[in-house]
């Protein structure tokens, strides 16, 4: 008796399966009230009381292997099963649940295409600046107040290393490692010491563009502009450019659209004046090409610097600033259409 518990143990060990019906098969053949180990448990009470301890736990043994075998078998089958259902080779897939790209993008890549069918390159730089990049190099007096405390992160412990406050910084990083002809345009995102409102923020989007070669002039820089402004809101836009200061041009301007939602006649967009203000600019300092290794006597150029949050606003109407950097997915399938 003792060899056919064995016999049995081997056979349960190997058993196998492909379907329920076969797992079932082999549950009635050896774990049935009829099957296998009912059997010896019949045989058993032949068996001399000395030996019934041994036999016992071979018995309970083999009875614990086979409900095991065939639990696993009956899992196995299970798993197959279920995939075979679910597969269905001829239906549709589910559509893609597709993401939007950020208004920001939109507008950033919108300005950085309008420049780069004239010409321009990309060039970016560090978030993360050091104060020469950011304003000695381009000629802002020791006691300029943007460096402020108001104004300016410092990364602390290092009063010389900051969160750069405008891309005016990338004109700087190009110029030191390149010869004009120069033709960039770069977007990056700037910091501020601002109390954050709908209004205002301490972090947002500028693009900075850069011009120098030989003979660039001031109508240069406004035929430009003009093109720039009418590739970006319409051909009917017009500029306008007010004197202005900035330390690194000279001379330096404001520009302004004429109204995006009235054209020029005056509305609440414009407060009644007809034109929007989305941009500073102006000739490169001769003092800011000397500071960067290019040689004003040879060379001119002009620069321009902009806001994308303040265009997104004008083209998309966007009354909060905050919105921007909230990651609200309702917000941001407004602009499913742009992309
Ligand atoms: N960096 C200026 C700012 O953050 C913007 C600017 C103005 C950039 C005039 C320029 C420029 O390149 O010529 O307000």
């Amino acid at each position: 008796m003792l060899e056919k518990i064995k016999q049995l143990l081997n056979e349960v060990n190997a058993l196998q399966a492909a379907t329920p019906e076969d797992v079932e098969a082999l549950r009635i053949k050896y774990l049935s009230k009829k099957g296998e180990v009912s059997k010896l448990m019949e045989d058993f009470r032949s068996v001399p009381a000395e030996m019934k301890k041994e036999f016992g736990i071979r018995i309970n043994e083999l009875k614990n292997c086979a409900t095991e075998r065939i639990n696993e078998l009956k899992a196995a089958v299970a798993a197959t099963e279920t995939v075979a259902d679910d597969l269905d080779l001829t239906r549709t897939p589910y559509p893609i649940a597709l993401g939007t790209r950020h208004p920001l993008t939109i507008v950033k890549n919108e300005i950085v295409d309008i420049f780069s069918r004239l010409g321009f390159t990309l060039a970016e730089g560090p978030e993360v600046e050091d104060d020469w990049h950011v304003y000695s190099s381009l000629n802002f007096a020791d006691d300029h107040p943007a460096r402020d405390m108001q104004d300016t992160f410092f990364v602390e412990a290092h009063p010389d290393i900051i969160l750069r406050s405008h891309t005016s910084s990338v004109q700087a990083r190009v110029m030191e490692t390149t010869q004009p002809p120069i033709r960039v345009i770069c977007p990056g995102r700037v910091y501020r010491n601002e109390a954050v409102s709908a209004r205002a923020h301490c972090f947002f989007h500028q693009i900075e563009g850069l011009y120098i070669d030989k003979n660039v002039s001031f109508q240069d820089l406004k035929q430009v502009m003009l093109l720039f402004a009418q590739e970006l809101f319409g051909p009917d836009t017009q500029i306008r450019l007010r004197p202005s200061f900035f330390p690194f041009t000279e001379p330096s301007a404001e520009m302004d659209v004429s109204c995006t939602i009235c054209g020029g006649k005056g509305c609440s967009m414009c407060k009644g004046s007809g034109w929007l203000e989305i941009l500073g600019c102006g000739m490169v300092d001769p003092a800011v090409l000397e500071s960067n290794g290019i040689d004003p006597n040879v060379y001119t150029g002009y620069a321009f610097g902009m806001g994308v949050e303040r265009i997104a606003n004008l083209k998309y109407q966007v009354k909060d600033l905050r919105m921007f950097s909230e990651n609200d997915v309702r917000f941001l399938e407004e602009f499913k259409a742009a992309n």
